[in-house]
Order: C-alpha cells, then sequence, then structure tokens
C-alpha cells in the first residue's frame, strides 16, 4: 500500500535519525578529521559565533581537514539566533559558492547548531551538516535529535525544520572553557532528562556539584543525558508522541524566557527551563500525583543552582498569553508535559487558566 506524504515524511526522518551519528569523542582532532573525511563534499564551510571563533575554532582550526574551510561567523546569543544571522549564513554560503554537495559545520552552542542546522537544511533544499557542540546545552539538548529553527516574532524557535545532523561530534573538553552559568544552563536540560527517565538518573544529578565540577563525572552524565534523549528522539523523531516528554518544563521556562527578552532582560534557556521544571512539576502533583517530596527536593535545587526569576502579579496575564502561543499546544488548550512520578511521563495534559494562575503564585511564593 502507498504511503501517505506524511508517513513517508516519518519514515525518511526516522531513518535519518537512526543513521544520526553521534560521537563521544576524547581525541577531537582525530575524530574530526576522521567525521569531515567521510564526507564527500566540494567545499567546506565553519560556522561560528563570535566567542567560539575566538575560544573553540583555535582548538581546530589548524587541522590539515580545515586547511580549505571558509569561515562564517555570526553574532552570539540567542538574541542573534534571527531571520538576518540565517540571511548572512546563506549569502555567505551562497557567495562562497557552496552547492549540494557542500558541507557546513557548526561548531558553537545551541544558537549556533539550530541556525546552522536550518540554513543548512534549508538552502539549495538542503546540504549535509555536522555538529560540533561547545556548550553542556548543545551537547546534551540542542544538537541531538534535528529540531532546527530561529526565533522569530517574538516567539522562541517559531521556524525551523526536522533535520538531522549527519553526525554529531561530542567533546566534554569543551566544557572546560565555560563559565559556571553556561554548565548550570545545560545542566538543567540533564535534570529534564533525569526527571523523565528514573529515580536513580534523577537522584544522582540533584547530588552532583556544580560549583566544583568534577568533570570526568560530569562527562559521564553527559553520556548518560544523551542516551536518553536518543532514544526518545530514535522512537518518535518528529514529537508526535513520547518525544513530547522532552518538553517538561518548557512551556513555562519558554514564557518565562520570552518575557524577559520583551524586558531586554538577560536570561539563558536552561534558566528558564529549570524554573519551568518547578512550576509543571507543581502541576504534575496538582494533577497528576507527583510526590510532593521529590517536587519540594528538586525545587530546592533549583533554587539553590538558579535563584529564582523575578516576576510579579501583574505579568501574569502576559505569561498566559505565552503560554497559549506555545507550538504544542492545540484547540487552543495550553498543553503540558507532566509525570505521575520520576519516570511516569503523561504528554498531552492541559490546565485550566486558574490552576496556571495558581501555579504562578506557588512559584513566587515557595
Ligand atoms: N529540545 C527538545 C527536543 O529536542 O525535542
Amino acid at each position: 500500500m502507498a504511503m501517505s506524504g506524511e508517513n513517508r515524511k516519518f519514515a525518511r526522518i526516522k531513518r535519518m535519525m537512526k543513521e544520526q551519528e553521534i560521537i563521544l569523542s576524547e581525541h577531537l582532532e582525530q575524530t574530526l578529521s576522521e567525521t569531515v573525511g567521510k564526507v564527500d563534499c566540494d567545499r567546506l564551510f565553519v560556522l561560528t559565533d563570535e566567542t567560539t571563533l575566538r575560544l573553540c575554532w583555535p582548538l581546530v582550526g589548524g587541522l590539515a581537514c580545515m586547511q580549505e574551510a571558509q569561515m562564517i561567523t555570526i553574532r552570539a546569543t540567542d538574541e542573534n539566533k534571527t531571520l538576518d544571522s540565517l540571511a548572512h549564513v546563506w549569502t555567505a554560503l551562497q557567495q562562497g559558492g557552496a552547492t549540494r554537495h557542500s558541507l557546513l559545520v557548526c561548531l558553537g552552542g545551541g544558537m549556533v547548531t539550530d541556525l546552522g542546522g536550518f540554513a543548512a537544511s534549508t538552502f539549495k533544499r538542503g546540504i549535509a551538516y555536522i555538529n560540533v557542540p561547545t556548550t553542556l546545552l548543545a551537547m546534551v539538548d540542542a544538537s541531538v535529535g534535528g529540531k532546527t529553527g530561529i526565533n522569530f516574532g517574538g516567539l522562541k524557535n517559531e521556524v525551523g525544520v526536522f533535520n538531522p545532523a549527519r553526525t554529531v561530534v561530542l567533546d566534554t573538553e569543551f566544557l572546560r572553557t565555560l563559565d559556571y552559568e553556561n554548565l548550570a544552563s545545560g545542566y538543567a536540560e540533564m535534570l529534564k532528562h533525569g526527571l523523565i527517565s528514573n529515580v536513580e538518573n534523577w537522584a544522582e544529578l540533584l547530588r552532583f556539584d556544580l560549583h566544583r565540577v568534577d568533570y570526568r563525572a560530569l562527562g559521564q552524565l553527559v553520556a548518560k543525558s544523551v542516551a536518553i534523549k536518543e532514544r526518545i528522539v530514535g522512537e518518535d523523531p518528529l514529537e508526535h508522541g513520547i518525544r513530547k516528554a522532552l518538553n517538561l518544563g518548557h512551556t513555562v521556562g519558554h514564557a518565562f524566557e520570552s518575557l524577559a527578552m520583551m524586558e531586554n532582560r538577560t536570561v539563558l534557556h536552561g534558566y528558564a527551563v529549570a524554573w519551568g521544571l518547578v512550576c509543571e512539576l507543581y502541576l504534575s502533583a496538582k494533577r497528576t500525583g507527583f510526590p510532593t517530596d521529590r517536587m519540594h527536593q528538586t525545587a530546592q535545587f533549583v533554587r539553590e543552582t538558579y535563584g529564582t526569576f523575578a516576576f510579579t502579579c501583574k505579568h501574569y496575564d502576559r505569561l498566559y498569553e505565552l503560554m497559549t502561543h506555545d507550538k504544542k499546544n492545540t484547540a487552543g488548550q495550553v498543553n503540558f508535559t507532566l509525570l505521575g512520578n520520576v519516570g511516569d511521563i503523561r504528554i498531552n495534559q492541559t490546565a485550566t487558566r486558574e490552576e496556571i494562575m495558581e501555579m504562578l503564585d506557588y512559584y513566587r511564593e515557595s
């Protein structure tokens, strides 16, 4: 029987997701040389932002395989994940003579891998790209699983496509270049992976001391975290079902992030997710029976690690409105992923406006 368009797309993406090679590298130079060498490309482009150009490119720029690379650099930070930056990358590819057989290496954090992946996926209807994530957030989340895109119209990741990188090269040596805030930001996604997996992973994450980082232990936690994401994405690459588990904390987190953006406050993505996790665990306790002791333990860890997001009841309507714009919503209802317990995932949950207001009260008061 012939497959429908949607099923064909699903089968193609699922196959690509299975083929997305994730390499836990211990020797960056060797891994990258082999990875780039395997791709039969006519031209090589490397995308960085201004920060990774300065801090990370020197670690790989001397490799023989990089000698012919044409550099494309965009401004750093999520505010620059825009149509203008995207157009800059498209223009650089075009002026550099990129063809369908060219390769783009995205060297940077989630902003670079999201935007670079989208640029590669759309240029001449798609060229190959490799992600070399340099932040914890990009390693455990953004660079893996094929979500690409940009912010648009004041909303996060509003425009994009699912299209996995051919290879993701993870090298935890880059983590040593990160400050506390950027480590903590990525760690929030790991905490989310702990919450949706099992009590052992969750408890191990709560015990880890981010103020005195044991990089070897962190590397092991990263490998576990990526494996959790890979398993879920492999089952449901287009987010029709279980992949929604990865949205835990994000419905509220994105609203916090968008509010901060509107008020020109700088909030790292992971911080917003961590605060969003606390809110959504409150909803989970209320609606799906999440144990309150585990909610309090997680909230305490989040408070100690991330502080709190400052807002007043004057912001409630705006936050609610932002939640109603979330891509995950259907039929005008705010969609949440909640938990019945650690590892007990309940997708497609809703909450009333009153419950959401109550959740915001709880967050501010706790
Ligand atoms: N960041 C959530 C996902 O990749 O689905």
